[in-house]
């Protein structure tokens, strides 16, 4: 009996000093919010040519909506998106002059022609609706994201992925889903797109262990980070100018977990958050998570909690940088 109490203790002596050691690790490694520019992300290039600076999400807004887009290596599947988008906007602008919007497409450091191909449409509609913000260095899909967000004109700023899948008209649906919430006096609301109703279907089609990660990594979300958010990770995610400054303001991970220390940020502000169903289409050519990414995606996610525990990461009031 004597000896089983003593490996218990042992054990538990371990796993404490296991817990000290990722504690201190996450402590140590965490890397600062970074919002500084490279001098050639400050510009835009209108259909004439010329080099125009960016304005600031500080700024009041002076466009109904911002559509950001991040796109690493997109040059072959952007183009069906772009059409979708633009014809709805365009469409929408058709039938209520009051409504005006851009896009911004955010060239992740493509090693393709994504800069090229988004200039095509800047040239067909103007860089008052399309502006294209080359990254000098692939960020990943959150640095991606919050810089063409600090560069929005919208009231409303969404982002939405390059491939496509969901359907651009869906809009609509987290935009109503915005409306349903209450934003208080500080206009602070976050609207997202939602698979979680396709679950059942893609569970089906994926291999047991694909479903077993894709568990494990919900349970990880649930359990360190964020709750009542059953599709943390839908590119397609609505923000009122407010939140998007208050949020994108703190973001720290810029890679694959981004969505989930955004969301995560939110909740500490109490900022309202609706959740609503969109269509989704498996696009061919979608980036398959290897399984090596599963685990960084599971680090980073335990990494952030522990993070803000232990004080290396504090939640950030907005201010100006360049
Ligand atoms: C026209 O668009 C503006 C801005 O988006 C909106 O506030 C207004 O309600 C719209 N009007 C109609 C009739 O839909
Ligand atoms: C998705 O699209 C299908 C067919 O277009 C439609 O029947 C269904 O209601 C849509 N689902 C959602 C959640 O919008």
């Amino acid at each position: 009996m004597d000896i089983l109490c003593d490996i218990v203790q042992a054990l538990f002596a371990l796993a404490a000093l296991g817990f000290i050691v990722v504690l201190l690790v996450a402590h140590l490694t965490a890397e600062m919010v970074n919002l500084t520019r490279h001098e050639d992300e400050k510009y835009f290039i209108t259909a004439t040519g010329e080099r125009k600076p960016f304005p600031s999400l500080h700024d009041p807004f002076s466009r109904e909506l911002t559509v950001v887009v991040p796109a690493y290596n997109e040059e072959l599947r952007m183009p069906v998106m772009l059409d979708e988008a633009m014809q709805y906007l365009e469409n929408r602008q058709k039938q209520n002059s009051s409504f005006t919007y851009e896009v911004i497409v955010v060239d992740d450091g493509s090693k393709d022609k994504t800069t090229e191909v988004a200039l095509q449409y800047t040239n067909k509609y103007s860089a008052d609706k399309v502006r294209v913000l080359t990254l000098v260095e692939n960020r990943g899909k959150g640095g991606a994201v919050r810089m063409g967000t600090l560069s929005s004109r919208g009231k409303l700023i969404l982002m939405a992925d390059a491939d496509g899948a969901t359907k651009f008209a869906d809009i609509e649906k987290v935009e109503a889903g915005l409306k349903e919430v209450n934003a208080g006096p500080e206009n602070l609301a976050i609207s997202c797109g939602s698979r979680a109703h396709l679950e059942k279907d893609s569970v089906a089609q994926r291999s047991v262990f694909r479903t077993f990660l894709m568990y494990g990594f919900h349970f990880l979300v649930w359990f360190f980070c964020v709750r009542g958010i059953k599709d943390t990770q839908c590119g397609f995610k609505l923000f009122t100018r407010e939140a998007a400054l208050k949020t994108f303001s703190s973001l720290h991970v810029e890679r694959w977990a981004f969505d989930v220390e955004l969301l995560y940020i939110a909740q500490c502000f109490k900022i309202p958050i609706a959740e609503v169903a969109v269509n989704w289409t498996e696009i061919e050519g979608s980036k398959l998570v290897p399984f090596w990414s599963w685990l960084q995606m599971g680090r980073d996610l335990i990494f952030i909690r522990l993070r803000y525990i232990t004080g290396a990461w504090k939640l950030q009031s907005p201010h100006k940088t360049d």
